[in-house]
């Protein structure tokens, strides 16, 4: 909920939040009020077929009585993707959905969730309040952190027919209880823990400066990004701190954008997203520090707090934006993220569609067309 009448303060977070490593062997005494519920547990293929975590989860989850598992397959899902998994389901009367994966994966269990309880067509729901069904109960248990979706109330979906990418949202749709361990995520794909991180970067970074930013918005970016950038500086042992960190800052980045809201990153991705099918997060590994410098360049006062927080929390080495771009693309260098490279086509088709994204209504600076064009070149 963001703060668009002005209000001095929202605090909107209906989600109940664990964070412990290893708190799914003690998921009997969180969830125990669902026990005896008829279960649909959808599980990102990665965790599927990982055969030990799919047996640390199944061990843990012995207390429920009834349960189905959903492999789910697809990533930056379509609403054909969602009709697809929703054909598979068996069980009649689903009464609790658990959410076990990353951004794709909850946001699926998500879609299932109010598909299940209307018989309106899935597609019309995009967008802000569409429905007045009550969705189907949610838990979420992130296997990967970033995208912060595990609290939100919106399940974003690609609608291939009208090429939109957007976001059903609803009040109704936040998870009941989200609980992280970040011993499940732990795993030696470090790149891709990297990659989705930035997606946090992204909500922390970019809503900071927005205006409708307030303190406790700017409080969780400083608290986000510095938790991200100290697991990813930690991350190269794959030791359990590491991953606690990027938890802790993917939820206090989420928190942040929750109630401000994003810049040309997060629009760009949208469109990269339809167009081109590019990863929602690698779009924010490839242009964040491009945001940061375009913002900097219209008003160097802007991230001028942020980056001396970051440098007194001591996850960059000095207080100026250069070496924040620095770090950035020295991580990318480490782990092999490479820079999305369009063509001038494509850079103008893209420029055409991101000048008219709402969510750029919220920038601090203006935004002209020169800019995003300029945004999506890399030197
Ligand atoms: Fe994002």
């Amino acid at each position: 909920m963001k703060s668009i009448k002005k209000e001095k303060l929202i605090i909107n977070l209906p989600t109940k939040i664990f964070i412990k490593s290893k708190i799914l062997q003690e998921a009997n005494i969180y969830l125990n009020e669902y026990k005896n519920l008829s279960s649909l547990v959808v599980i990102d293929s990665f965790v599927y077929k990982n055969k030990n975590k799919l047996n640390y989860i199944l061990k843990n989850f012995e207390f429920i009585k009834k349960l189905e598992i959903l492999e789910n397959i697809y990533s930056e899902p379509t609403f054909d993707n969602l009709k697809l998994l929703k054909r598979k389901i068996r069980t009649k009367n689903i009464k609790i959905i658990y959410a076990i994966g990353g951004g794709s994966t909850i946001d699926i269990s998500k879609g299932l969730s109010i598909s299940l309880r209307t018989s309106k067509k899935i597609e019309s729901l995009q967008g802000q309040n569409k429905f007045s069904e009550t969705p189907i109960n949610l838990i979420t248990i992130p296997t990967i952190f970033g995208s912060g979706a595990e609290i939100t109330s919106s399940a974003v979906f690609i609608n291939t027919k009208n090429r939109v990418k957007g976001g059903i949202n609803s009040n109704l749709l936040y998870p009941k209880i989200c609980l992280i361990d970040p011993y499940l995520a732990k795993s030696n794909k470090l790149r891709q823990h990297i990659i989705c991180s930035f997606d946090a970067l992204v909500h922390s970074i970019e809503s900071f400066t927005s205006v409708i930013s307030n303190t406790f918005t700017k409080e969780m970016s400083i608290l986000g990004a510095t938790h991200i950038l100290k697991g990813i500086d930690n991350l190269k042992n794959g030791n359990i701190e590491s991953f606690e960190n990027l938890a802790l800052g993917s939820i206090f980045s989420i928190i942040s954008l929750m109630h401000s809201e994003q810049n040309l990153t997060g629009a760009a991705s949208y469109r990269l997203a339809v167009n081109y099918k590019y990863n929602h997060a690698y779009c924010g590994a490839s242009f964040l520090e491009n945001s940061l410098l375009f913002i900097d360049e219209k008003n160097n006062k802007l991230l001028k707090e942020l980056v001396e927080k970051l440098f007194k929390n001591k996850v960059i080495k000095s207080n100026n934006l250069d070496c924040l771009v620095n770090k950035l693309k020295s991580i990318k260098k480490k782990y092999n993220i490479k820079n999305i490279a369009l063509n001038e086509d494509q850079k103008k088709i893209l420029t055409n569609e991101i000048i008219e994204m709402p969510m750029l209504d919220f920038s601090p600076v203006k935004i002209y067309k020169k800019d995003i064009f300029k945004f999506l070149s890399h030197d």
